[in-house]
């Protein structure tokens, strides 16, 4: 039997609802004619999509050992990811122990930028202890840990096209954003060569660190109007998070997040997307010009 018919990939997040990055490895896996069972939490037409893609479909909770177990059944490489929300410890301990009974060899892990163990809210610091969590299991791994998702302003898109306005909390500290799609690349090319990067922990960024300032005036320059990058207090802040019904568990990590970012601690560019990637990632402009229609170029 030869090599590519022998792995089989299992991928978490496969719908995918924010960055991504699970339903964009699945593709990119598909796209090179690999095996590829796709861990979903919910069937319907996204799951559907990767059916008939060629992706073999799991429905089921990564914190539900019986589901996650039969999901492990026969893989040999995996992908985890876990949405910003609670319950991410228990579903890495459920997903490290079924991979480990499966033989599983090695695991990509979607962990954050701010995977700290002082790192000042209590859901980064969850991501420190997964990633502790993998690597106790022996099961080799690579923890990712990228820069903000571009696809982040999307949620802005609203207010951008009505508003000429980019509000966030980010101080003039700066980052490097990154497209979940890139990031998507390096997790396959990580799970396809293993060796090289068991136990190594990645930043993969995007191309450009700048302030919020610089980045409005990049949505300006793309869309051809004016775009003012408005930087409320941190208490209105949080009161227009609540306002769009964001958990209390999410938002006590965003208000951590944009603090951090303020003191510039999340100023951090890598050229992790060009060398495991194998392609340069996507730059701000181009990804603002992508989305020119929900804009409002
Ligand atoms: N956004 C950023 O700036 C950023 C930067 C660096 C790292 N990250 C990290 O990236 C991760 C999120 O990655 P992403 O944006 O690619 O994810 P995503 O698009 O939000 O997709 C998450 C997927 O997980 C599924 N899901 C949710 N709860 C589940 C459960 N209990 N069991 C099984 N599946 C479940 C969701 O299914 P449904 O859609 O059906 O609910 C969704 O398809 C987070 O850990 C975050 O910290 C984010």
């Amino acid at each position: 039997m030869g090599h590519a018919t022998r792995i089989r990939y299992l991928i978490a997040g496969a719908s995918g609802s924010h960055g991504a990055t699970g339903n964009h490895v699945v593709r990119q896996l598909l796209e090179r004619q690999l095996p590829v069972r796709a861990f979903v939490f919910h069937a319907d037409q996204r799951s559907e999509r990767l059916e008939a893609l060629g992706a073999e479909v799991d429905v089921g909770d990564l914190r539900d050992i019986g589901a996650v177990r039969r999901a492990m059944a026969g893989i040999t490489r995996a992908y985890f990811v876990y949405p910003m929300a609670d319950g991410l410890l228990d579903a890495i301990t459920v997903f490290a122990v079924a991979a480990k009974e499966a033989g599983v060899e090695f695991i990509v892990n979607m962990s954050n930028i701010t995977s700290r163990e002082d790192f000042p809210s209590q859901a980064a610091r969850r991501y420190w202890l997964g990633e502790r969590i993998f690597d106790w299991s022996g099961i080799g791994v690579t923890h990712l840990r990228p820069t903000l998702f571009l696809e982040n302003w999307l949620a802005f898109a609203e207010v951008v096209r009505n508003q000429s306005i980019l509000p966030l909390a980010y101080g003039q500290g700066k980052s490097a954003p990154v497209c979940a799609e890139d990031v998507a690349r390096v997790i396959v090319n990580v799970l396809e060569n293993p060796v090289p990067h068991r136990g190594k922990t990645y930043v993969p960024s995007g191309p450009h660190s700048v302030t919020m300032s610089e980045m409005a005036g990049i949505f300006g320059r793309v869309l051809g109007k004016p775009v003012e990058y408005v930087d409320p207090p941190l208490d209105q802040w949080a009161q227009a998070l609540a306002q769009a019904q964001r958990a209390p568990y999410t938002i006590e990590y965003l208000l951590k997040v944009a603090e951090a970012h303020q003191r510039g601690e999340l100023d951090v560019q890598t050229d992790v997307v060009q060398q495991i990637g194998g392609a340069p990632p996507k730059s701000i402009d181009a990804f603002v010009a992508e989305h020119r229609a929900a804009f409002g170029g």
